[in-house]
């Protein structure tokens, strides 16, 4: 019996209109000056809802979504951001991790992720931390598959769009990923930054990445998903349990004006026989002639366990 599930991005949905730049302390005026210039034109709502429609195509066992959802971090962006996931499914059919952008600078967890808290839990509810590196790694689990989140996100320099995993999640993922292995489920990690060393640009990449693959390699991963780059890319890590697929979806609501790739999204089947998971990955893009997400190209991958 095939499981489907599907991963959103970057869809850094909000609106900064009525915010101004002399109201805005340090990073987040580059972040406000980029939406102006060149953002908002970039990430429309449309597109976003076009997604939407294009969603009840498809039966889901998960929604996935890795992070960026706001552009500069403000309280009001996390709103529109509760607003948009509550449209998307109740918190227990859709799982989030944050984003650099998300994670703009240190902000009170009442006003940002308490809003977001019950879409990044794992199963079980609510916990009782106070920022968000004490939900992750989460887990949630769907028949047959593990859904591991690990969160990227935190406060970094101005211009620069790093993440860090930390030391308190590589030291409990390892735990998460073996027990998952024994009940001999499919194990999906997702994140917002590549967990692949040189990857991305310097400015751009997840600073302990060679942990954080050097863990999901000794420990074993089934497929791992990310965003970030608002581009396509497939690669593949090696682990000890056999080759897995790391899979880089674009934003969901770009029109690509940039150099980056025109919005998209991923549905992927999973399914098990005698020789392994089959897994088949399935692009939805954006048609900007007609509004509307098509099917791309499919891609079947065989792993042998
Ligand atoms: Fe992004
Ligand atoms: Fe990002």
């Amino acid at each position: 019996m095939s499981q489907t599930f599907a991963q959103i991005s970057d869809p850094h949905l909000s609106s900064l209109e009525g915010v101004h730049a002399r109201d805005l302390l340090n990073k987040r005026v580059f972040g406000y000056l980029s939406w102006r210039r060149k953002r908002r034109f970039e990430h429309r709502a449309e597109v976003l809802q076009a997604l939407q429609r294009d969603l009840r195509h498809f039966s889901l066992d998960q929604l996935l979504v890795t992070g960026d959802l706001t552009h500069i971090g403000l309280p009001q962006e996390f709103e529109q951001g509760r607003a948009w996931l509550q449209q998307l499914g109740e918190p227990g059919q859709v799982a989030l991790v944050p984003g650099n952008h998300d994670t703009c600078v240190r902000a009170d967890w009442d006003k940002t992720f308490g809003l977001w808290r019950d879409y990044m839990t794992s199963d079980g509810g609510p916990i009782d931390g106070a920022g968000h590196a004490s939900v992750f790694p989460s887990l949630r689990v769907r028949k047959n598959i593990a859904f591991i989140g690990v969160s990227t996100g935190c406060p970094k320099p101005p211009l620069m769009a790093t993440g860090t995993v930390g030391t308190s999640q590589l030291n409990r993922l390892p735990a998460l990923l073996e027990e998952a292995a024994t009940k001999k489920l499919f194990r999906v990690v997702f994140l917002h930054h590549s967990p692949l060393p040189g990857k991305e640009k310097w400015r751009k990449r997840l600073t302990d990445a060679a942990a954080v693959q050097a863990v999901l390699s000794e420990h074993g991963v089934e497929l791992i998903l990310h965003g970030h780059g608002h581009r396509a890319h497939y690669n593949e890590l090696s682990t000890r349990d056999g080759v897995a697929p790391v899979v880089a979806v674009p934003s969901a609501s770009a029109l690509g004006l940039h150099g980056a790739d025109v919005a998209r999204y991923n549905c992927y089947s999973v399914d098990r026989d005698d020789s392994g998971w089959r897994l088949e990955i399935m692009p939805r893009c954006y048609q900007p002639t007609t509004g509307e997400f098509i099917q791309g190209e499919n891609k079947m991958v065989l792993l042998k366990r």
